[in-house]
């Protein structure tokens, strides 16, 4: 099976995920909440996560992702919806803890 390596920040810790999984996958592998997923669908803003690496691992983000990252001031281009994402190859991420 082809895993890819999701490094979660603050709580360090690493999930072995096949690759194109959805990271809401996390919370079937480990028994922390290390992202706090809240709709899953990309509307309530719970589960925003900057991206410290491997930015192109999880995809685009689509114009909606987009907007709504907007609303949510994080506009710098590292911040993604962690439920819009799938594990296409290794990355590290850090929870926003500040929304
Ligand atoms: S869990 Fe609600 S936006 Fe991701």
């Amino acid at each position: 099976m082809n895993l890819k390596k999701l490094t979660i920040l603050p709580a360090g810790i690493d999930v072995l995920l096949p690759a194109g999984s959805p990271l809401t996958e996390v919370e079937y592998e480990v028994q922390q909440r290390p992202i706090p997923f809240g709709c899953r669908s990309g509307s309530c803003g719970a589960c925003v996560i900057e991206v410290l690496d491997g930015l192109a691992s999880l995809g685009d983000p689509d114009p909606d992702e987009l907007d709504f990252l907007e609303d949510l001031g994080r506009t710098g281009g590292t911040h993604r919806l962690a439920c819009q994402c799938r594990l296409r190859g290794d990355a590290t991420v850090r929870v926003a803890d500040d929304i």
